[in-house]
């Protein structure tokens, strides 16, 4: 049986269905982000499992209990919200201890030594002493998840903590998190509505659309195989071609919408020789964009544009205007729902 299980979760708001007959399952030790935009019921699902939010219908089950309707206090799961929610007239080390003052009667001395090992973890020396206030965004986060993780839940769970912190530091502090929830085999769900989070943090994504799971898998397969046109145009950058573009490129008609990375469009000056396995066309080079390394190039067939990425080396080796031609494999034209 798998550690935590949503069975068909419904909620509404008034009149806005915002959850609808959720039913999905996570594995003991795994980290699984809820991914999708905004509205979509990613923080209203992840407080059902709280206990902030009771579904109208649906169960939800920990480590093999129905704690549907079990208070909040009771239910042994740490959460770490966007805003720090730390005391701000607590200390660091008060802040991080008053999780576990509050579990249980514990001896001093162990107390002391859990502490020292989450601030060990979280790398807070030397910061014991200080207020909230006195620290970054980052610092706060850290505070905030040693505090949960201290009282060894059995899951932990992040709504968009690291939404307020600047691009740099959010990527150590998601490498962090991910090492700590490795090394202390714990379960935790984390919501984002970042693609690039969820592909670097999780074990499994689930990508959310308005109130339902639109496809759940392993960061590398929801990216090399969306199934659906959500799906492609929430995560990686896809070429969505319609059944008449994608014939106006290659001659064929799928029936269906298809998707293409930009990285798996092979472009030379001069014609690509015949192959079984892969399309082929003539394009004109329309504009290009720098990306890092990568030059993304729009090309245009007739009336149907594709973008093409191409390693930028030194040299530029298309100019706008320019004919040049296309090449794509038939296993890297993926038919989307
Ligand atoms: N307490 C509430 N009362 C009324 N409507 C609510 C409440 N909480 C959430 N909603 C509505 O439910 C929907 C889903 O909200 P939720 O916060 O779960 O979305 P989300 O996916 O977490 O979005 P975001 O990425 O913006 O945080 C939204 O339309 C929201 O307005
Ligand atoms: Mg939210």
């Amino acid at each position: 049986m798998a550690y935590i299980q949503f069975e068909k979760i419904n909620k509404r708001f008034g009149a806005n269905h915002v959850l609808r007959d959720i039913s999905l399952t996570i594995e003991k030790g795994q980290l699984v982000t809820l991914l999708g935009p905004s509205g979509c019921g990613k923080s209203t699902l992840l407080r059902t499992l709280a206990g902030l939010e009771a579904p109208d219908s649906g169960r939800v089950i920990l480590d093999g209990e129905d704690i549907t309707g079990k208070d909040p206090r009771r239910r042994n799961v740490g959460m770490i919200f966007q805003q720090y929610s730390l005391f701000p007239n607590m200390t660091v080390r008060e802040n991080i201890a008053f999780g576990l003052k509050m579990q249980k009667k514990l001896p001093a001395e162990e107390i002391n030594e859990r502490i020292a090992r989450v601030i060990d973890m979280v790398e807070l020396h030397g910061k014991e002493k200080s207020l909230p206030a006195q620290l970054s965004g980052g610092q706060q986060q850290r505070v905030a998840l040693a505090r949960s993780i201290i009282t060894e839940p059995k899951v932990l769970l992040f709504d968009e903590p690291l939404s307020a912190i600047d691009a740099k530091l959010r990527k150590a502090l998601q490498l962090r998190i991910k090492e700590i929830q490795r090394s202390l085999g714990i379960t935790a769900i984390f919501v984002t509505h970042d693609q690039d989070e969820a592909m670097l943090m999780s074990d499994v994504i689930h990508l959310f659309s308005t109130g339902k799971i639109e496809q759940s898998g392993r960061p590398i397969d929801m990216y090399t195989a969306p199934r659906t046109r959500f799906a492609a145009g929430f995560i990686g950058h896809y070429n969505i071609l319609s059944p008449a573009q994608f014939e106006a490129v290659t001659g064929e008609n799928r029936g269906c919408d298809v998707a293409i990375r930009p990285e798996t469009v092979e472009v030379q000056p001069q014609p690509f020789p015949e192959r079984q396995d892969a399309y082929r066309s003539a394009a004109v080079v329309e504009d290009f964009t720098p990306h890092g390394n990568i030059l993304r190039y729009t090309l245009s067939v007739g009336s149907v544009n594709l973008q093409a990425d191409v390693l930028f080396r030194s040299v530029l080796l298309f100019e706008p205007g320019q004919t040049v031609y296309l090449s794509v494999e038939k296993k890297n034209c993926l038919s989307i729902a």
